[in-house]
């Protein structure tokens, strides 16, 4: 960790970003209800691609599936980012994988743990989610208006609540040292760049694919997928193309999933 990642404040960062990247125009908070609700908002009023909102405090942090995101000062990162992608709305998912793998790669870089993924988009560090993404759309039938990208990273988290603690962890439990969140930031961010701007433009996710494969923590495991608000079990088989899940169920059936929710055999303790 250098001197000048040290430390976390508004003008620390801004020392840190430069004009036309990933990161600017910076809206940073020191307590918000939710970064992506906010991110919306201005995206929705012509905010341009690459804004970062950042908060040290959620009050309604969301997840997915409309669960809550514990979101404390001080130890972790809530963070925004505003894209305008020029592709259509059917290849958003493949964002999703995008941002997996930026989040992964950022935290092995800077940390040296294996970070791995959870379809669609969970980091699992030891078996444990250490963080999550929250991508939501605003689109027409043709065209995607903007794209929020949503990140919490349990940074320095030394404990969570009871219904979390089982299944939560964080980078600072997982290796023992405390971990610079600047440094965790500026990271996420320019590996979010690099990938994004190597593939927006040709549309070509199989590089991303491939690494995404390889940090996979779900193909070959047996996972519960839910159908029709049925629960099923299920052999995870490959990551698409289009960067959803192929499964193959007991009878035999495959199926692609394009979103929606597993649970990986280790998770299924909480059950
Ligand atoms: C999940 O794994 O369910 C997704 C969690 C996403 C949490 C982040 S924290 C910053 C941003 N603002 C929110 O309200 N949620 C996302």
């Amino acid at each position: 960790m250098t001197e000048l990642t040290a430390l976390f404040s508004e003008d620390k960062l801004r020392t840190l970003l430069q004009p036309g990247s990933f990161g600017l125009p910076l809206h940073f908070f020191k307590t918000i209800d939710s970064t992506n609700d906010y991110a919306k908002k201005i995206a929705a009023r012509g905010e341009p691609e690459g804004t970062l909102v950042i908060s040290e405090e959620q009050t309604a942090g969301r997840g997915r599936m409309g669960r809550s995101w514990i979101s404390p000062p001080g130890t972790g990162l809530w963070l925004s980012l505003i894209l305008r992608p020029t592709f259509i709305p059917s290849q958003a998912p493949l964002l999703t994988s995008l941002a997996a793998v930026a989040v992964a790669g950022a935290i092995r870089r800077v940390t040296g743990l294996s970070a791995g993924i959870k379809w669609p988009n969970d980091i699992i560090i030891n078996d444990r989610k250490a963080a999550g993404i929250l991508i939501e759309l605003s689109a027409g039938e043709r065209f995607v208006k903007y794209l929020i990208v949503g990140i919490g990273i349990n940074v320095n988290t030394e404990d969570f609540p009871e219904e979390i603690r089982e299944r939560a962890t964080s980078l600072h439990i997982c290796s023992g040292r405390k971990i610079s969140r600047m440094e965790i930031l500026i990271s996420v961010l320019r590996e979010l760049e690099r990938l994004y701007s190597a593939t927006i433009h040709n549309g070509d996710f199989n590089s991303i694919l491939e690494r995404y494969r390889s940090w996979s923590v779900t193909i070959g495991r047996q996972i519960t997928a839910t159908r029709s608000g049925q629960e099923f079990s299920a052999l995870a088989l490959d990551i698409t193309p289009k960067g959803g899940l192929l499964i193959k169920d007991d009878a035999g059936m495959i199926e692609e999933l394009i979103s929606g929710e597993i649970q990986n055999l280790i998770f299924s303790s909480k059950k």
